[in-house]
């Protein structure tokens, strides 16, 4: 038998626990040698070498990618993929994993990816689209029912979206998107949308322009509170796979949402390559569309990837070479549950620069991981960098059991103001 040729450079564009969980899975690929990551971590840097270019410098990543003869770059972030660094790759050769721009504009911009699923009928909550403010409050004072959902079109880092319970509410909304223009130019345009109740449930999928192969589904915690209480945040925990989504509603999707979703971005000549995270509300009508995202889902990353069986790196260049068909997913029967320790004061204003301990009770710890989100290294000592600092993950057998592993290790970590979500993973006790 022919030894596998063990020689790939890979490059990742990210500096958070869902790029830590990329590297460690790329790491795993016999196919990959070398590791960078840029910006990275402190908990990157211990497995691939991290290097200080922003993701947005996509002249210099690209010169450095060059370079160094990186044989793949995997885009973590949804920034440099709307902006179109996956572009600036291409038209050098390069390869890469992620949408182009004309592709990752089905997260760039929620008027077009609501406006694709009306033309497509893929099921998802009505809406209106509005680029003046008067505008979309005459239609709030005449035509809504509350609550109601406000979202500024573009990237707003998870934060532009606001649920309305009144009008009073709503009007504030309007003010603080168009007006006030708080999420910047995200604001440009508001997408008005019906309020959809029912389980959440996260999916990530592999597309490679007409295939789709869905990873397992995930479930996040958006909100910094326990009880769902609190203001939205990038997501304080996941658990996966979500006891709420069976194989029916897997069906349905695929029908209904998944494949109509990468057949309509084919048919618009935007065909999209890369990860498509499709954020659903299982509603008694249904599965619908919350939200599309162009990448994987942090920190849904941190407990999907740990349970894929695959190589990371196979499945990613079948994409790239549009063999995704041949190409069958696997992922472990266990269960995993992601706990974020943020810095207290998240998502608001919290302290940077506080001294870590305790990693090294992961070491030979298997089924337990520390992905690593705001951290950096300061004289020799790993300290908090940034509101969510660590994704502590565990597998276990059931939900249940990941849920207590996952608990039990975040106290193996000690900073000041650590702070953490007690409940993540909690629903599944109902299912
Ligand atoms: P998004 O960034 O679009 O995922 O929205 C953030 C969160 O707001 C979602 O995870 C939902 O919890 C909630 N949300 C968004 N759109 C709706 C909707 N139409 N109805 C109810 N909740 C929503
Ligand atoms: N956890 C949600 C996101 O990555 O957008």
């Amino acid at each position: 038998m022919i030894q596998e040729k063990k020689n790939m450079k890979v490059l990742i564009i990210g500096s958070g626990g869902r790029e830590h969980a990329i590297a460690r899975s790329v790491k795993k690929s016999p196919k990959v040698d070398e590791i960078y990551c840029a910006p990275g971590n402190a908990g990157i840097a211990q497995i691939a070498r991290c290097i200080p270019i922003g993701p947005m410098q996509f002249e210099a990543l690209a010169d450095f990618a060059q370079d160094k003869e990186i044989d793949l770059t995997i885009v973590g972030m949804d920034d440099p993929l709307v902006g179109g660094i996956v572009d600036v790759f291409e038209s050098r050769g390069l390869r890469v994993f992620g949408p182009r721009k004309n592709a990752a504009i089905l997260e760039g911009s929620k008027a077009f990816s609501k406006d694709l699923m009306k033309k497509y009928h893929i099921p998802t909550a009505a809406y209106e689209v509005f680029t003046d403010a008067q505008e979309a409050l005459a239609y709030l004072r005449t035509a809504a029912t509350f609550p109601i959902v406000l979202k500024a079109d573009g990237l707003a880092l998870g934060k532009g979206v606001l649920i309305c319970e009144d009008l009073a509410q709503a009007e504030e909304g309007v003010r603080e998107i168009m007006q006030d223009r708080k999420f910047g130019s995200a604001g440009d345009r508001l997408v008005i949308e019906e309020f959809m109740t029912g389980r959440e449930v996260s999916v990530l999928s592999f597309v490679d322009g007409k295939t789709i192969r869905p990873m397992t589904s995930a479930q996040d915690h958006k909100r910094a509170k326990d009880g769902d209480e609190g203001l939205n945040t990038g997501g304080m925990g996941t658990f996966s796979p979500s006891p709420f989504y069976t194989p029916e509603i897997d069906r349905i999707c695929m029908q209904t949402i998944f494949q109509p979703t990468v057949d309509a971005m084919a048919a618009e000549g935007r065909p999209f390559t890369g990860i498509i995270f499709f954020g659903l509300m299982l509603t008694k009508d249904g599965p619908k569309v919350l939200e599309y995202n162009a990448r994987f889902g942090d920190p849904e990353a941190q407990v999907v990837l740990p349970r894929m069986e695959n190589d990371l790196v196979e499945v990613i260049e079948a994409c790239l070479d549009e063999r995704l068909d041949q190409v069958e997913l696997h992922f472990s029967d266990q269960a995993a549950v992601c706990v974020v320790l943020a810095s207290d004061g998240y998502p608001v204003a919290y302290k940077k620069g506080l001294p870590i301990t305790g990693f090294e009770n992961f070491e030979d710890k298997e089924g337990y991981f520390c992905f690593h989100a705001g951290t950096a290294e300061k004289d020799g000592q790993i300290v908090t960098n940034g509101g969510r600092v660590l994704g502590i993950t565990a597998l276990g057998e059931t939900l249940p059991k990941a849920r207590a592993n996952a608990y039990a290790a975040t106290q193996w970590i000690s900073f000041e103001g650590k702070y953490m979500r007690s409940d993540i993973g909690k629903a599944i006790d109902e299912a």
